[in-house]
């Protein structure tokens, strides 16, 4: 399986999130966080009207590292599935990506990139 490497996992740090633009677009497409030690990838995209997500370049969770938000207008997520459990898309999900944990690397598989 064809993969771009993100960053180093020990980049990553508990309750910590950062943002890539693996096809060098000029904007975060995704973001990685580890919550309560696993890593998850997410495309950085809110369900409620489909924007970037974070207020400034890798700021995705909230203070106490707690929740994913969105600073349009406030939507909490959790960490581990994506689901919003507070604000206007309550009940929807950020769109979740694969990833691989390979000698101490992130990998995205290719094939999940949007064309
Ligand atoms: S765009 Fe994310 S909560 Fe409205």
């Amino acid at each position: 399986m064809e993969c771009v490497a993100l960053c180093r996992l020990d980049e990553l740090g508990e309750g910590r999130s950062r943002g890539f633009d693996p096809q060098g677009r000029g904007a975060d497409s995704l973001f990685a966080l580890r919550h309560q030690g696993q890593v998850r990838v997410y495309r950085n995209r809110c369900p409620h009207l489909s924007v970037p997500l974070e207020y400034r370049k890798d700021r995705f969770l909230s203070a106490d590292g707690q929740w994913v938000v969105c600073y349009a207008h406030g939507a909490r997520f959790r960490p581990a599935d994506g689901a919003c459990v507070h604000g206007p898309c309550r009940g929807e999900r950020l769109a979740a990506l694969q990833h691989r944990e390979v000698d101490g690397w992130l990998l995205l598989p290719l094939q999940q990139l949007e064309a």
